[in-house]
C-alpha cells in the first residue's frame, strides 16, 4: 500500500488540495495546530454568538472559484450577503453602495472548513516543526517531540514565514517562502446589548486605526440577539502596536469606532482581541503553488496567489493539480 500524503494546515489551501487529492483516489493526513479547521477563515464562539474573526466575506472571479462557491450554496454553507456599505475617508463618513457579490459561511465563516473537511483524517492541536526526507520516504516531527510519518508527499499549506520554517531541506522553495512578508491585523469584537443607531453594516476606512468594520450580525443566519461588531485595524497601526496588551487594544479601537460613527458609543457588555500575526502578505503573486515535484513537496497559499479566500482555494487546488501530474 501507498504511503498516505501530508497536509500541514488546515485553511482553505490545505482543505482544497485534500479535497482534489481524496477525490483523485489517494489518501491524505491532515495536520494543524489549532484545535479546529479553517485557519484565517475561521470562527470564534463566544458569549456573545459566533464571531467572524478573521475573513469577513469573499468575492469570487475565477470560473472555477465561482462553481465551488455555488456548490457550497447547495450545500447549504454559503450564502450572499447584501451589506449595507460605507466608506470613510479623511474623516468623512458616506454611503458606499455597490454592484459587487460578496458571500459568506453561515451560520460562520467556519462552516465552509466544516464542509470541506467531511470525513477527512486530521489531527489537531498538532504544531509541525520539521518536515525531513528519509530514503524513500517524509517524514514530519511536531513540537512536543513525535515523529508521523511516512508519507509519499506533502503539501505544506501554512503562511508563508511559518512554510518558511519548514522548508529547510528544499533551500529553493524556501528561499522563494522566505521573500514574501507578511503583515499583521489586530481584530476586535465588541457586542452591544442595544443596536448602536446606525444603517451602517460593513464600511472600508482609510486614514485610521481601523481598516474595516463589519456589523457581524446582519451576516445572513447569525443567531445572537446582541449587536455584534467586529473591527480590524490597518496593517500599519497593527504592526506599531504588536505587542500592546489585548485590553489597550480593545480600548484604542472602540475609540476608534466612536470617532468613526461620530457618536458616544455605550460600553460594549462583550469584548474580545485577537492578534493575527501573518494576515495578509505584502504585495501579490502569480505563482498559484510552489513545487519540487521529484521531491515530493508541495507549498500552497493565498500568498502565492491573491491574498484572499479566492486565491487560497486556487493556491490549494494548484498544488494537488501538480501533484497528480506527476504522478501520471
Ligand atoms: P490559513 O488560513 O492561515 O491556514 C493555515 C493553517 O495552518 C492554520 O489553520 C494554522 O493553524 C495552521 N498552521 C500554521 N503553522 C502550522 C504548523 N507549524 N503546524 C501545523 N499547522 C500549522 N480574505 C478575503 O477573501 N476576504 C476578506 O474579507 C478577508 N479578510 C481577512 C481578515 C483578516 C483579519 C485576516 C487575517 C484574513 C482575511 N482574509 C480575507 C484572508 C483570508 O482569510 C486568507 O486569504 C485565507 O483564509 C488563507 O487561507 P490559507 O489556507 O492560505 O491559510
Ligand atoms: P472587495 O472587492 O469587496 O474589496 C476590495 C477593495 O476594494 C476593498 O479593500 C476596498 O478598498 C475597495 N472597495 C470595495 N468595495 C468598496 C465600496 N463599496 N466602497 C469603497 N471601497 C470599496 O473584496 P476582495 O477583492 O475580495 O477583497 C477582500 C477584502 O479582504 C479586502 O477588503 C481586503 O482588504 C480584505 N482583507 C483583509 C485582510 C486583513 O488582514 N485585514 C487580509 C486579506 C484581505
Amino acid at each position: 500500500m501507498t504511503a498516505p500524503i501530508a497536509i500541514i494546515g488546515t485553511g482553505i489551501a490545505g482543505l482544497a488540495a485534500a479535497q482534489a487529492l481524496q477525490q483523485a483516489g489517494l489518501s491524505v493526513q491532515l495536520f494543524d495546530k489549532s484545535r479546529g479547521p479553517g485557519g484565517r477563515m475561521s470562527s470564534k464562539r463566544s458569549e456573545a454568538g459566533s464571531l467572524d474573526m478573521g475573513a469577513q466575506y469573499f468575492t469570487a472571479r475565477d470560473r472555477r472559484f465561482v462553481n465551488q462557491v455555488q456548490q457550497w450554496v447547495t450545500a447549504g454553507c454559503v450564502e450572499q450577503w447584501t451589506p449595507q456599505l460605507y466608506n470613510s475617508n479623511a474623516g468623512v463618513l458616506s454611503p458606499s453602495p455597490d454592484e459587487q457579490v460578496r458571500w459568506v459561511g453561515t451560520p460562520r465563516m467556519s462552516a465552509i472548513a466544516r464542509q470541506m473537511l467531511g470525513e477527512l483524517p486530521v489531527e489537531y492541536s498538532c504544531r509541525i516543526t520539521e518536515v525531513f526526507r528519509g530514503t524513500q520516504h517524509w517524514h514530519l516531527q511536531d513540537a512536543e517531540g513525535r515523529g508521523h510519518g511516512p508519507f509519499s508527499q506533502v503539501v505544506i499549506a501554512l503562511p508563508a514565514p511559518q512554510a518558511t520554517a519548514l522548508l529547510a531541506t528544499v533551500p529553493k522553495l524556501a528561499a522563494a517562502a522566505a521573500g514574501v512578508q507578511m503583515d499583521p491585523t489586530w481584530a476586535v469584537a465588541l457586542a452591544f446589548d442595544a443596536p448602536l443607531q446606525t444603517a451602517m453594516q460593513g464600511c472600508f476606512i482609510q486614514d485610521s486605526p481601523l481598516d474595516w468594520v463589519a456589523r457581524d450580525r446582519s451576516k445572513p443566519g447569525r443567531d445572537t440577539n446582541r449587536d455584534t461588531w467586529v473591527l480590524h485595524a490597518s496593517a500599519s497601526w497593527s504592526r506599531q502596536h504588536i505587542d500592546l496588551s489585548r485590553e489597550a487594544v480593545i480600548e484604542r479601537l472602540h475609540g476608534a469606532f466612536a470617532e468613526l460613527l461620530d457618536c458616544v458609543m455605550p460600553p460594549p457588555s462583550f469584548s474580545l482581541a485577537h492578534r493575527w500575526l501573518y494576515a495578509r502578505p505584502v504585495g501579490g503573486r502569480e505563482w498559484s503553488s510552489l513545487a519540487d515535484a521529484d521531491l515530493g513537496l508541495y507549498v500552497c497559499g493565498d500568498w502565492c496567489l491573491s491574498g484572499r479566500v479566492e486565491g487560497a482555494w486556487l493556491s490549494g487546488n494548484d498544488a494537488a493539480r501538480k501533484l497528480l501530474a506527476h504522478l501520471e
